[in-house]
């Protein structure tokens, strides 16, 4: 069988985060999970994660994607792989993969097997070169150009150090051979740790070992700290933007604009500066993202608009108008031809076509027709402080500024609520409401009453 390793155990002290370092997310996604998503793509029977450190964290995100190892003391690489042996059956070949490096790709990890298997090795190690090898295990080869070592930072000698060939710490080791070599494995070294790097010492002279060439260096940068991660995510942010420009996306100032690598982007939309897309989301063509929006796990259709507006796990149809300045959130839809203006917040909720929330509104737990004006200052008022209460609006409802709806609530078709009213009962279709204290005016009061005008 064929098995993938992941080593997701340590806790990262580098990182200086209470997640777990491979929980740390890129991109709004943690590390681990972009391991796991690469696998998915590639021929593989078996997947297992080490973990050990918060182990529950690393649990929770790939839930029952992978098998568990579990190292409860971070001992060093090769000790957690001893703890994934008794997971491993048969012939076959094991990829092994540390837990921060979240840019490997099935090319990679497809090109190291491949590779291994062509050249029939043993023992196959993922290497690039750094003009800044600094934290990396330098690879030392032989007087014929062979592999004899692989030397840590904290081992190395100063000409050691000066090697800019390193370990990525990408694997791919035939079954057999690992769990023959893994327990001759010592910690005689300057960190007590058990070197997973130590292997090469131990197969060279008995085993055939190769090194795979990466190109794409910033696929395999291990993030140790949170320096690393924003270079890392500094890389990945220009590979995808220039992706996405080259396909027909304009980008203004793309510096700026952060776009993670499952969003989907048509042709001929266009992402102002400052704007954050990330999770699953999909832009359609002709629409306008930005300046300065944030939006996660989103679909926005054809031609619409969002302008320097928060929109989580939300649909936005086609022509549009979003913002500036509104949230959508929790399985929202936004009709076609709908406006959202400012400081407007949609939760839960579905508007139909052609409904306007120009201001200053609160919409949660509702469903709403077509051709609906909100007012200015609505509030669908669907919490008691206990339950949460839904409310349901027909078509062509004209609500008047500063109007409660308090849920739940049902309110027909071509229902007119006047201004200022707090609606507790259901309208039927064409009703007039209007629920509010009657005016009293009291000529040529004012100064009785004490009030003095200013003498500006
Ligand atoms: C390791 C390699 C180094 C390589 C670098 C590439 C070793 C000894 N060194 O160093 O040659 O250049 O990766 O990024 O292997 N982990 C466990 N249990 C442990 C220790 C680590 O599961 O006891 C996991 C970590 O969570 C991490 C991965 O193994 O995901 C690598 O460990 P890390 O401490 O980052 O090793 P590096 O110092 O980066
Ligand atoms: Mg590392």
């Amino acid at each position: 069988m064929n098995h993938a390793i992941i080593l997701a155990a340590g806790k990262g002290s580098r990182m200086k985060t209470d997640t777990p370092k491979c929980a740390v997310e890129l991109f709004k996604k943690p590390m681990v999970e972009y391991i796991v998503d690469a696998l998915d793509k590639i021929e593989i029977d078996k997947k297992i994660c080490v973990v050990g450190h918060k182990s529950e964290v690393i649990e929770g995100i790939l839930g029952d994607r992978v098998e568990y190892a579990y190292q409860d003391v971070q001992l060093g690489t090769a000790d957690a792989v001893k703890r994934a042996i008794s997971l491993i059956c048969g012939d076959g070949y094991s990829l092994i993969l540390p837990g921060d490096t979240p840019l490997i790709d099935d090319e990679i990890l497809a090109g190291i097997t491949r590779y291994h298997k062509e050249s029939k090795n043993d023992f196959s190690i993922g290497t690039i070169y750094l003009d800044n090898p600094t934290g990396f295990g330098r690879i030392i080869r032989d007087g014929t150009g062979n592999i004899a070592s692989i030397v840590e930072e904290v081992d190395a000698t100063n000409i050691e150090k000066d090697i800019k060939e390193v370990n990525t710490g990408i694997y791919c080791i035939e079954n057999k051979m690992l769990i023959e070599t893994l327990h001759l494995i010592r910690c005689n070294n300057n960190k007590s740790e058990y070197y997973l790097t130590d292997l090469v010492k131990l197969l060279a002279s008995k085993a055939k070992v190769g090194s795979y060439l990466i190109k794409d260096t910033y696929k395999v940068m291990g993030i140790n700290d949170l320096y690393s991660l924003s270079l890392v995510e500094e890389s990945l942010k220009r590979v995808i933007n220039k992706k996405h420009m080259i396909n027909g996306v304009t980008i203004v100032n793309p510096d700026t604009v952060m776009i993670s690598p499952d969003v989907k982007i048509e042709s001929g939309a266009i992402i102002y500066q400052g704007s954050i897309i990330m999770g699953k989301s999909y832009i359609a063509k002709g629409c306008h993202i930005g300046p300065y929006s944030d939006i996660m796990n989103s679909i926005i259709e054809e031609n619409s608009i969002c302008r320097q507006s928060v929109v989580y796990d939300s649909i936005i149809k086609c022509n549009a108008t979003v913002g500036p300045f509104a949230h959508l959130r929790m399985n929202s839809i936004v009709g076609e031809n709908d406006r959202i203006g400012n400081f407007v917040e949609i939760k839960k909720s579905t508007l139909g076509t052609k409904t306007n929330v120009a201001h200053l509104t609160y919409i949660g737990d509702a469903i709403c027709g077509d051709e609906v004006n909100f007012g200015c200052g609505t509030v669908t008022v669907n919490y008691d402080g206990k339950n949460k209460f839904k409310t349901k609006i027909g078509n062509r409802v004209f609500i008047g500024c500063n109007s409660n709806l308090i849920a739940p609530i049902n309110i027909g078709s071509d229902v007119y609520i006047a201004a200022g009213s707090t609606i507790n009962q259901d309208l039927i279709d064409e009703d007039f409401a209007i629920a509010r204290v009657r005016q009293i005016v009291k000529h040529n009061y004012s100064n009785k009453y004490g009030y003095k005008k200013s003498k500006l």
